[in-house]
């Protein structure tokens, strides 16, 4: 329980278990791409970094709300920052996105378009991988994610299964499920979590024509709807 100062303006905190929860009660739409209040934190995307009064950068997901903090959310340097991490994202990403059935809802694409971000500057070097059909409820691809761990952590945490998680390291670092075996190979219950938090289309309903409104006939697509949520805000 205490008081920061955000933007200038004195927020009050009770139990909020970061500075991200303080700084959206005071209102203020912060981007992230890694945080869901409903699953651990992980701290990767780095898009909710803020600055402290001494100018300070950190992520504010990943840091307790302390009495006294003062907090800039929106500094040149800042909208510098999530700028640059947005372009590099999409450097290491299928750009297909009048194709992508995300289209419309996929996060980083609204970030992308609020943030300004009209070209990359740099080249994509990431070794295009094949798409997961194997599943009958969702299909993956590898070349749309971003690394965020939302669809592990679902799969883990909310669900209790763990068919998916991270491989390797640095730039080589993929989400597979163990051994790069196919889903359909793995003990995945077609829930359909892991498309719910997934931001990109990364991981999309399988539909047998790829058209959103026509999955809706689709056997498999209603049992998914059924067990899984509507994507929330975090
Ligand atoms: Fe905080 Fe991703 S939302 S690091």
């Amino acid at each position: 329980m205490g008081t920061m100062t955000i933007d200038g303006r004195k927020i009050e905190f009770t139990d909020e278990k970061n500075v991200l929860s303080v700084i959206r009660k005071a209102g203020i739409n912060i981007p992230t791409l890694c945080y869901h209040s409903e699953l651990s934190t992980f701290g990767a995307c780095r898009l909710c970094t803020v600055e402290d009064g001494r100018g300070k950068m950190f992520a504010s997901c990943s840091e307790e709300p302390r009495d006294g903090m003062v907090i800039h959310t929106n500094t040149g340097k800042l909208r510098k920052y999530r700028k640059l991490i947005v372009e590099l994202l999409l450097a290491a990403h299928c750009r297909d996105c009048t194709t992508c059935v995300k289209s419309g809802e996929c996060v980083l694409q609204e970030l992308a378009h609020r943030l300004g971000v009209k070209q990359v500057r740099f080249e994509n070097t990431r070794e295009q991988r094949e798409l997961d059909f194997s599943s009958p409820s969702i299909v993956r691809d590898p070349n749309k994610c971003i690394l965020c761990g939302n669809c592990v952590r679902a799969c883990s945490e909310i669900q209790g299964i763990g068919c998916i998680g991270f491989a390797f390291r640095g730039t080589e670092a993929m989400v597979m499920p163990a051994f790069d075996k196919k889903i359909s190979e793995t003990d995945c219950v077609n829930c359909g979590q892991c498309r719910v938090y997934c931001p990109t289309g990364a991981i999309s309903i399988r539909t047998n024509t790829g058209s959103v409104w026509e999955a809706l006939n689709d056997e498999n697509v209603r049992v998914v709807a059924q067990i899984a949520p509507a994507v929330r805000v975090a």
